[in-house]
């Protein structure tokens, strides 16, 4: 994949970079944990680009299924990683269920996260900064992030907003079927063995259990001013 023409295709509704200081905002968590939406928030907030690295791995995990291949099949995953059109980034139909499945099958394999590895390095790397949410951000991608974000809910809230985004889009699921494909899409991302989702040491833990996305925003821009010194 290039990463010039990744960055330039955020580039289109991304705002203006910075010119300096360049700032790295890793906001890494779980399926449904509400890192999409803040990270957007935060965005916004502190003027910086915002790439949804999931988004990659589902393009990857659309191409296999597109190309009638089985996600676990290590050469099927390498050839789609290799061979990606970045434009799927924004093809609704990488936020479907089933290709949110494939993009975890796909994202556990090391051929698979090396192809894309240096094009989310070199997105961070833009003048200003950008903030990327993800599983391993903070932990692989950029280790030297300014701010860390681990961003977490209950399983139970979890699986109720996906089970209402879902159904918003005329996907019919029970709330337990997503329950249970969020466990094991958790188990899988956490317990595999090459960049496993994980809170980094050094990550601020924020748990959006309960909270409307204006206080769980509220808490991210308080813990970033606060790392940044900023009042
Ligand atoms: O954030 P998401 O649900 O759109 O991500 C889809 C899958 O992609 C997720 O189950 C694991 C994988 N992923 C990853 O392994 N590493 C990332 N940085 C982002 C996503």
């Amino acid at each position: 994949m290039d990463a010039c023409v990744l960055d330039a295709h955020r580039m289109t509704s991304a705002p203006p970079p910075r010119k300096s200081p360049r700032m790295i905002i890793a906001v890494d968590g779980p399926t449904a944990s509400g890192k999409g939406t803040l990270s957007r928030r935060i965005g916004a907030r502190y003027g910086l680009a915002v790439l949804d690295t999931g988004a990659i791995y589902r393009a990857v995990g659309l191409a296999v299924l597109d190309a009638g291949a089985d996600p676990s099949d290590d050469a099927a995953a390498a050839a789609a990683a290799a061979a990606l059109d970045l434009a799927a980034i924004d093809d609704v139909r990488i936020r479907a269920d089933r290709v949110g499945q494939a993009a975890s099958i796909v994202a556990a394999k090391p051929a698979v996260r090396a192809r894309l590895l240096e094009a989310q390095r070199a997105f961070a790397r833009r003048p200003g900064g950008a903030v990327l949410d993800g599983r391993d951000i903070a932990t692989v991608v950029c280790p030297d992030a300014d701010v860390k974000l681990f961003v977490t809910a209950a399983l139970a809230e979890r699986a109720a907003r996906r089970h209402a985004e879902l159904a918003g889009r005329g996907e019919s699921v029970t709330l337990a079927d997503v329950a249970a494909q969020i466990e094991a899409r958790d188990a899988r991302d956490a317990n595999r063995p090459v960049a496993p989702l994980r809170q980094a040491p050094d990550a601020h833990l924020l748990d959006t259990t309960g909270l409307p996305i204006e206080e769980a925003a509220a808490r991210a821009f308080a813990i970033i001013d606060a790392v940044l010194g900023r009042p």
